[in-house]
């Protein structure tokens, strides 16, 4: 087996082998599940550093999956990963445990509409001043700022920003720079090689895949925010449990070839779309004629399988999704099955026809010819526009 830190190797064999033990007879690839709230203490000795003591600080399965989270991120080593309960409970820990009161922290203003939620009520009321600027630009200035969170591709309108030059004019304003890395995850785009200080995610999408768990994680190679932030976790208590560690793990040794199926899928829909006489606008980062695409080319390792387009209503998104017998209307990303999200029902500033559709690993065939007659049954039901 390939150990942990597996530099020289290629995505499909890195994702399959991260973070497994050294190969033993009798023992299984993965060890399963460690399912403990607290574990056998040495009555002499009592709590011991070298031993885990109590399920909410201490779970092998944890360590194995942050492990290959880890190296997936940073394969040059040097980076530790702490999991949480979710992407929303990485992101409060990386806020939470390093904001202060009279600290400015700079947010994308058309990214994750949870995160800027959680800013303007726990951390504004707190005394951080909130500023929020656009994906794309243009950005304020980083003077006095304690905290930069980037978001690339923004979710949903997959703006790309250019992670190396914000992270070094963030970085001589003396601020800490954090990229969520939700969208493309680890195989897709390395934010710590590119100057961030934190890659933090959900990995309750693409990278586990397969709709079944939330989880999240903060990564990065500055030792004193990961104390930071597993000091936070082991105090707040927004732990992933055993079961689900376990079942991200065994997930991640598919994500090369997951991503691979979903981004050729993603290439084959918004060719599609960009053609097809309902569709009002088409975001890809992907595609030569996209805004994105040059930043996206230069700093990605792959595109992740999600476009965005816009139909002329919100009645259009419903007759398509109606009509699609393989896309489904759901609000997550990233899983084996397509689905798609009319994101100004959860009130992200857009259009009301906005749809990100996440590509899922069905043949590119099948779902293009499905979604085209989706479309086509949305215009005979709708109108044109
Ligand atoms: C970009 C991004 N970050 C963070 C999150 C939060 O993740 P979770 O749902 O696992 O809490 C999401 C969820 O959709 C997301 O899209």
């Amino acid at each position: 087996m390939v150990s942990g830190n597996a530099s020289g190797y290629g995505d499909g064999t890195r994702a399959a082998h991260a973070g497994l033990p050294a190969a033993v007879p009798g023992q299984p690839f993965l060890p399963g599940p460690v399912m403990a709230a607290p574990y056998h203490l040495d009555p002499h000795t009592g709590p011991r550093p070298d031993l885990d003591g109590y399920g909410r600080t201490d779970n092998p399965s944890w360590r194995a999956l942050e492990t290959a989270i880890a190296d997936l991120e940073a394969p040059a080593g040097g980076a530790e990963c702490v999991t949480f309960a979710s992407g929303m409970a990485a992101i409060a820990a990386t806020l939470l445990s390093l904001l202060r009161p009279g600290d400015a922290i700079v947010l994308p203003s058309d990214g994750y509409y949870k995160t800027r939620a959680f800013a303007a009520h726990r951390l504004e009321p707190f005394g951080v001043t909130v500023v929020e600027a656009p994906t794309a630009g243009p950005y304020p200035s980083f003077d006095g700022v304690r905290l930069v969170l980037l978001e690339s591709p923004a979710n949903p309108g997959l703006d790309v920003c250019d992670i190396a030059s914000l992270a070094a004019a963030a970085r001589s304003a003396g601020a800490i720079v954090a990229v969520d890395n939700t969208t493309p995850t680890p195989l897709g785009q390395r934010p710590l090689a590119l100057g961030a200080h934190i890659s933090v995610a959900s990995g309750t999408k693409a990278l586990t895949g397969h709709s079944d768990l939330l989880l999240g994680y903060v990564c990065t190679n500055q030792p004193d925010l990961a104390r930071a932030v597993r000091e936070w976790r082991g105090q707040t208590g927004g732990i992933p449990g055993g079961w689900d560690a376990w079942l991200a793990h065994r997930s991640l040794a598919t994500l090369d070839l997951r991503l691979g199926r979903q981004t050729a899928n993603a290439t084959a829909v918004a060719a599609m779309l960009a053609e097809h006489p309902l569709v009002q606008s088409v975001r890809f980062p992907g595609r030569a004629d996209d805004p994105s695409y040059a930043i996206a080319m230069a700093q990605m390792r792959r595109v992740p399988g999600i476009v965005t387009f816009t139909l002329p209503s919100a009645a259009h998104v419903t007759a398509m999704l109606t009509a699609s017998k393989l896309v489904a209307a759901s609000t997550s990303f990233g899983g084996l099955h397509s689905s798609a999200d009319r994101r100004e029902q959860w009130g992200d500033a857009v259009p009301p026809g906005l749809v990100r559709l996440s590509c899922g690993i069905e043949d590119a065939t099948d779902l293009v010819a499905d979604l085209e007659a989706a479309l086509d049954g949305s215009a005979r039901a709708v109108g044109p526009r």
